[in-house]
């Protein structure tokens, strides 16, 4: 998630714009920047670098940049590498508007492509820097004359006309040369708050970046506008016509701010799952077709992989254990998962058409890194998956896709782990298609129920919080815990057994359900807690035979169970429902209870959630 901040009053803002970029540091970030008007000139001063904002503060700190209206931005990198030519502000041909955003545009291509086409110059990579030339064009027409007849010559309207060109999600805040003391910001399924200091009016992505100037502060809603100057905000609806603010007063302290209100980063990030959902399927259907373009291997070469290794490690094995259920079932290609630490040491059989999917949410896992170096060795294509651009996963693979859960800071994998199963997903669907085991249509369709899991898990969280919290309640004391599922519903149970025990400590261990009786049946006794994903699935029968043998041995029985199923009430003590979805998709929606659960058992056993013992977020050692 990228940070905003911008400022305009009497004072010079340079100083504050940096202390509220620093405010934002903690989401994570790989570049920073500043544009500050210049008193008295029709220009503005822009520096932008990759690297932290303090390096940014000491080259800014020599410059003599006493304007008092700017704007500053932190980049966690979506689209284009870390780099000082893609940190933001981005600007304008004339370098006289710039723009900083926060958010994903999915059609950016198409409107490179067409801004190009009437002679605008781009500087960067990213999706951003179309924003500052749709508004430039809004504002004085293009480069080549057009649209200078109907040019706005007004940066408010200028703003509203270009962001209506746009697809995605985008909060912003823009400066113009020639409007001194102006700012203005918009947003659409971005945050963007707004509010006055003593002095000044600020905005920025974030509430903690305003925490200092003032407490009362106005969310602006998806379509709203507001224009700031140092006298005050004015603010417009989507039509354009001016509104009263709804102002809030905010009374977190520094600690809950830093968090969106959450009491922890754990809970915010995976509130946050929808958002990635959302974000990591943007743009990825391209006139009805599948665009996955960074495979970097086109469906003839797709279509003669004939062996996939998923390799990983902790939660990422987890995702691998999903994408092995997906390829296998629509591209019947021979998939196998493999502990990263394993894969590197048992000299796999590898051969030219041989796939290696390589999955990583920091993507500098020393084991994950080892592992893609010993199989491009030996010949393999490899591919990353990973949440960090330009790490070294991204780096050492032939393709990757980036899963645009932007910085996750809980140590227990939440939104990463969504991000990476859509991801997968995403790569299944391509080698079916490849392998022309699935028709375009059907491909659209399941594109389109994946899409459909963001509001599926937004209901989750709405309404199943209480039905978790109890179910929590009656497990915490327990000395351990089994979590029994078929199918794709048992790579869902190991990954809910480990989230279990990485933050509250309590032993659980994953097993299909169907093993019990082979041995693990025999540590059930009157109230040991089963917890079961038993969603609708062509194995739910089988699973609920299982389910009664743990039952009638006094298990404890937490069901993760597709909303509407009475009768797993008639053996579950605890029931915690999910939509109903396609049995593929289960792991999206049924992994979230987990999620949810681990973090309450954990609190009710004195744990930290965002930092638990033992644990690092990125394990860079062997
Ligand atoms: C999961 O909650 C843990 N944080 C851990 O298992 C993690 O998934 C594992 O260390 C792999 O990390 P990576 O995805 O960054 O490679």
């Amino acid at each position: 998630m990228c940070g905003i901040v911008g400022c305009t009053g009497s004072e010079p803002v340079r100083d504050i714009l940096i202390s509220g970029l620093k405010r934002l540091e903690y989401r994570g970030y790989d570049s920073a920047g500043i544009a500050v008007q210049q008193p008295g000139s029709e220009k503005l001063t822009v520096v932008h670098r990759v690297g932290k904002v303090a390096g940014l503060e000491s080259e800014v700190a020599n410059q003599e940049i006493l304007g008092t209206c700017g704007i500053g931005h932190t980049r966690w990198a979506t689209h284009g590498r870390p780099s000082t030519a893609n940190a933001h502000p981005h600007t304008s041909c004339a370098g006289d508007i710039a723009v900083v955003h926060n958010g994903i545009i999915e059609n950016f291509a198409e409107l490179r492509e067409e801004l190009i086409g009437r002679g605008h110059t781009f500087t960067s990579e990213t999706d951003t820097e179309v924003l500052a030339h749709l508004i430039e064009e809004a504002y004085e027409g293009a480069p080549d004359g057009t649209g200078a007849a109907e040019a706005t010559h007004d940066l408010l309207r200028a703003v509203r006309r270009a962001v209506r060109r746009v697809v995605g999600a985008y909060g912003i805040a823009v400066v113009c040369a020639q409007e001194p003391g102006v700012i203005v910001t918009t947003r659409k399924d971005s945050p963007i708050v707004v509010g006055r200091g003593e002095t000044a009016s600020y905005v920025a992505s974030d509430i903690i970046a305003l925490i200092d100037a003032t407490r009362d502060v106005v969310v602006l809603e998806d379509g709203e506008s507001a224009k700031l100057t140092p006298e005050g905000i004015t603010y417009y609806n989507e039509a354009g016509a001016e509104i009263e603010p709804h102002v809030t007063h905010v009374d977190w302290d520094l600690d809950i701010a830093e968090k969106g209100g959450y009491p922890d980063f754990m809970l915010k990030e995976i509130h946050e799952q929808p958002r990635v959902v959302r974000d990591t399927l943007a743009g990825r259907m391209v006139g009805g077709e599948l665009a996955i373009d960074e495979l970097g291997l086109t469906y003839e070469e797709l279509n003669l992989v004939d062996r996939v290794y998923v390799i990983a490690c902790g939660t990422s094995y987890h995702a691998g254990l999903i994408a092995k259920n997906l390829i296998e079932r629509w591209a019947r290609i021979p998939t196998e998962v493999e502990a990263a630490s394993e894969f590197r040491y048992r000299d796999p059989i590898i051969t030219t058409s041989t796939l290696v999917v390589a999955v990583s949410q920091s993507g500098e896992t020393a084991d994950t890194l080892a592992a893609i170096r010993d199989a491009r060795i030996k010949g393999a294509k490899v591919f990353g998956i990973t949440n960090v651009i330009g790490s070294p996963v991204a780096r050492e693979s032939d393709g990757v896709i980036y899963t645009k859960a932007n910085k996750e800071i809980a140590v227990a994998s939440t939104k990463s782990f969504i991000g990476q199963v859509v991801s997968l997903t995403l790569l299944a669907l391509s080698l079916a298609q490849a392998k022309g085991r699935l028709t375009t249509g059907q491909v659209r369709m399941l594109f389109s129920e994946l899409g459909d899991t963001a509001e599926q898990i937004q209901w989750i969280l709405d309404t199943q919080g209480p039905a978790i919290d109890e179910a929590a309640e009656a497990m915490k004391d327990a000395p351990s815990a089994l979590f029994v599922g078929r199918g794709i519903a048992s790579a869902i149970c190991y990954e809910g057994a480990l989230k279990l025990k990485e933050i509250s400590y309590l032993h659980a261990e994953a097993y299909a359900a169907g093993e019990m009786k082979h041995g693990p049946i025999a540590l059930i006794d009157p109230g040991f807690p089963v917890i079961t994903v038993a969603t609708q699935s062509p194995v739910y029968d089988k699973t609920v035979s299982n389910l009664k043998e743990c039952e009638a041995r006094g298990a404890k029985i937490i069901a993760v169970a597709t909303e509407g199923d009475e009768d797993i009430k008639k053996i579950a003590d605890h029931v915690i429902y999910v939509p109903r979805v396609r049995d593929c998709f289960t792991p999206i929606t049924a992994t979230v209870p987990l999620q949810l659960l681990a973090r309450s058992v954990a609190l009710l056993r004195g744990c930290d959630v965002d930092q638990p013992r033992n644990l690092a977020k990125s394990v860079t050692v062997e």
